[in-house]
Order: structure tokens, then sequence, then C-alpha cells
């Protein structure tokens, strides 16, 4: 699985998205309280581009009558049909089984280990004493 650098963590404070394409494929990112999570950009139901609808929460029922509203911003509805999708894991609420939207794991590096390039050359330890440049090989 190759890593793609897909911005700053500045660039994505939380409850916002990005849009990019990689390897061909529309993906979006989301910052969901600080946590980041990767989506196909592509409804399962008919193809609606997924990740362009509204963040809302998720209405739970334990007995007839009482709805609490949980997990707000956690859940994305599509703009098509509505059908709805946990970003965490691209779950599907409508038809559990048979739907599921892709989810791509995202995660924040230190600018360090991501600007490092593959290939590291070989060091020397230099010092300078009295005068004289020594070089330790
Ligand atoms: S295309 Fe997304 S719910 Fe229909």
């Amino acid at each position: 699985m190759a890593r793609h650098v897909v911005a700053t963590v500045d660039e994505l404070p939380p409850g916002t998205r990005k849009f990019l394409e990689i390897d061909g494929r529309p993906i979006a990112v989301f910052n969901i309280k600080g946590e980041f999570f990767g989506l196909l950009n592509r409804c399962p139901h008919q193809g609606a581009a997924l990740c362009e609808g509204p963040l809302i929460g998720l209405a739970q029922s334990r007995t007839p009558g009482e709805v609490e509203y949980t997990r707000l911003g956690e859940i994305i509805r599509c703009p098509w049909h509505g059908w709805e999708f946990d970003i965490r894991t691209g779950q599907s609420y409508c038809d559990p089984r048979r739907f599921r939207a892709k989810a791509y794991p995202a995660h924040v590096e230190p600018g360090a280990t991501v600007v490092k390039g593959p290939y590291v050359a070989e060091t020397i330890k230099v010092a300078v004493e009295s005068d004289y440049v020594v070089v330790e090989l």
C-alpha cells in the first residue's frame, strides 16, 4: 500500500474535508474532531459524489418516541438519495450487509518522516581538533 501526502494538518482543521484524486480515484479526506479518515468519493448506490453531501449525526432510538442524536459530524448523507454512511468505516445504515463506501486509512505523520526520501547517503563523522580537520572513516 503506497503512502500519499494529502495535506498539512493546518490545511484540514476539524470539521473540514479535502477532495483530491489519487491514482485516478476520487478521494475525500475528513478531519473528524482531530481524527483523519479517507473515503472514496463515489456512492455505492448509484455513484454520486458521496463526499459532497452534508455531514450529519446519527439518530438512534432505544424506545418508541425517544430519539437520541449522536456522533454529530461523523455521518455523511449522499447528496442524491440521502443514504447515510459512517465516515470512520464506510458503513451504510440503509443496508449494512450489501452497501459500504470504500474507506481508506488516514493518519498524521510527523513532517520529518514524510519529507525524508527513500535513499540515504553514507555519512562520515567530522570533527575539528586544534586547527586540524579530522575525518573518521
Ligand atoms: S447515489 Fe448515493 S444514495 Fe443514491
